[in-house]
């Protein structure tokens, strides 16, 4: 008798762990893939300074090569964290049995109470209890299991609730939270109400989908801080590094703080947006300013980058030409002290963007340049 082959353990061909969750202004896989292939062996370590949702590493690591990244956002660090540093499923699996056990509803229902309006048209009133009692129960600055969870959580946080059940909160973008008045307004006009949703359901549910792709055989080293404190994280590391592959934050295009606020707010911070008090590079308006940001960057790869490295850079920026960008980038390699070459550039221009979503016909970026360097 032929036996029929078992599609329920086919190994999804993209890695689940890509999609953990959304980010603003990110690159896609094939970009990280193409360049690892292109200028790394197995021996060598990518880095990324800005590593937002963590591709750079998580490919790096996944094509068997080791791997460190750096984000100032705790969004994007608890991403790439629990990626590059998956606990086992079982152990996922058990905590949220434990959590689930623990949680006493009326116990959060006084600290329901008190949240601003946003949150009560957000989310249903149970739906927001469960997830107040993980936003303080889980430790994912220490533990791996608890980082993973709430990375889980982030990615369910805020969605298209109208289109998909996997999403908690009423109506919203998956990339963004949208400000508090806003979506007020939004949901008020299109009628929407908050959809009921079992968090520790939901997140079993999660797991067992992105887990369906085999863990990775490597770790990546992960820091929550500026990228210009990386020589101090560096000091004691034996492997040079060699390639970095990473997206600046772009001149005047977004604000990573405010488009993650209800993400930071779940992660600990306020019941509203802030600005300024994460980064203070995540949205330079003024050129002189944009420029000396990116010779930070270039001081500290001269600090920490072995000889001949490879440097690739994505950047785009509102009001910029590509070439104005190319010889920005170029000029301020000087402060590296290095030499640095310019090997190739590329300039691509940008279809569809994340924004167009959500603010049409907004004025933005509408083109990205990928630029190679060679650092001696
Ligand atoms: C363009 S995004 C990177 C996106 C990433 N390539 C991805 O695919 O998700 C830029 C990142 O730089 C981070 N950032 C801003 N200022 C920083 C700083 N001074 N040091 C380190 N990271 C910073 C932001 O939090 C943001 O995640």
């Amino acid at each position: 008798m032929a036996v029929q082959p078992n599609t329920q353990t086919q190994v999804p061909s993209r890695h689940r762990f890509h999609g953990l969750c959304p980010f603003f202004a990110m690159f896609p896989e094939t970009f990280v893939e193409k360049w690892i292939s292109r200028v790394t062996s197995e021996a060598d370590t990518v880095l990324d300074p800005f590593c937002g949702r963590g591709t750079a590493p998580f490919q790096a690591i996944l094509m068997g090569r080791d791997s460190v990244a750096c984000d100032i956002n705790p969004v994007a660090y608890c991403i790439t964290r629990a990626k590059t540093n998956p606990p086992s499923q079982s152990a996922v699996r058990r905590r949220l049995t434990l959590l689930e056990k623990g949680f006493d509803a009326a116990a959060w229902e006084s600290c329901r109470r008190r949240l601003p309006r946003f949150f009560h048209l957000a989310y249903t009133p149970g739906t927001l209890r469960q997830i107040l009692c993980l936003r303080s129960q889980l430790h994912w600055r220490s533990s791996d299991t608890d980082c993973m969870i709430a990375a889980l959580c982030l990615g369910a946080l805020h969605g298209e609730s109208q289109k998909s059940a996997s999403y908690l909160s009423n109506q919203m973008p998956r990339t963004i939270s949208t400000k508090p008045a806003y979506s007020i307004r939004f949901w008020q006009k299109h009628g929407y109400k908050a959809p009921e949703r079992d968090v520790f359901d939901l997140l079993r549910r999660r797991l067992d989908y992105r887990y369906e792709s085999p863990l990775p055989a490597k770790r990546a080293d992960v820091h929550l801080d500026d990228m210009r404190n990386l020589p101090h994280h560096l000091r004691k590391r034996q492997t040079p590094i060699r390639c970095v592959i990473t997206s600046p934050p772009y001149l005047d295009v977004t604000s990573f703080e405010e488009d993650q606020w209800l993400r930071l707010w779940f992660l600990g911070s306020e019941s509203r947006p802030t600005y300024g008090r994460i980064s203070r590079d995540d949205r330079h308006e003024r050129r002189e300013a944009y420029w000396g940001f990116i010779m930070d960057m270039w001081r500290m790869l001269g600090q920490i980058l072995a000889p001949a490295s490879d440097i690739i850079l994505r950047i785009g920026g509102k009001g910029f030409n590509p070439d104005e960008i190319v010889t920005g980038l170029y000029g301020t390699t000087l402060i590296a002290r290095r030499h640095v070459e310019l090997i190739d550039q590329e300039v691509s221009f940008i279809q569809r963007r994340q924004t167009d979503s959500f603010r049409p016909g907004s004025r933005g970026c509408r083109f990205e340049v990928d630029c190679h360097f060679k650092m001696r």
